[in-house]
């Protein structure tokens, strides 16, 4: 009965982190809400360009979300120092937007170094969007 409970008590604290890339888009959309009362929805298309977009570093490089993850996200990418990066497409890596901390952590990283501020959360939101609907 004890040991029951424990495990329980795991599975629940395990579950805590875990999510499906559906529950961080209402997560994300609410945020999206409050920053824009005129927000109507994610759009992939956006996320698309937003993933493409080549933008002029202060360093002088042009770098885009493609440049590390390819500009076809089923395939694997690369970081600077040539380490693989398992695809972003949910389809290919079902992996992918299911563990909030990681999901945030990475953004927050990724969104610096390529934009140099922090992503919004209608970004983030496209992002994801595009992501998950890659056929
Ligand atoms: C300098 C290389 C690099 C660039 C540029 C880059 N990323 Fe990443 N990204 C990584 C690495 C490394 C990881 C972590 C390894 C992994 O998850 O496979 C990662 C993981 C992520 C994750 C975690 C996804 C998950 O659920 O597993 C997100 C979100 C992300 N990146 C978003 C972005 C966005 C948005 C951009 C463009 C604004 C971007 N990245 C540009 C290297 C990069």
């Amino acid at each position: 009965m004890r040991n029951q409970t424990m495990l329980l008590a795991l599975l629940f604290s395990i579950n805590a982190l875990a999510a499906t890339p559906q529950e961080l888009l209402k997560q994300y959309e609410g945020q999206a809400k409050q920053d824009n009362p005129a927000f109507s929805g994610f759009s992939a298309e956006r996320g698309a360009s937003f993933y493409k977009t080549e933008r002029n570093h202060s360093n002088g490089q042009k770098v885009s979300c493609a440049t590390c993850h390819t500009a076809d996200p089923r395939h694997q990418g690369k970081t600077r120092a040539n380490k693989v990066i398992e695809p972003m497409a949910s389809i290919i890596n079902p992996q992918r937007f299911t563990d909030a901390a990681k999901v945030e952590k990475w953004f927050g990283r990724n969104c610096k170094d390529v934009l140099e501020r922090a992503c919004n959360a209608q970004e983030k939101g496209d992002y994801i969007q595009y992501l998950v609907n890659v056929k």
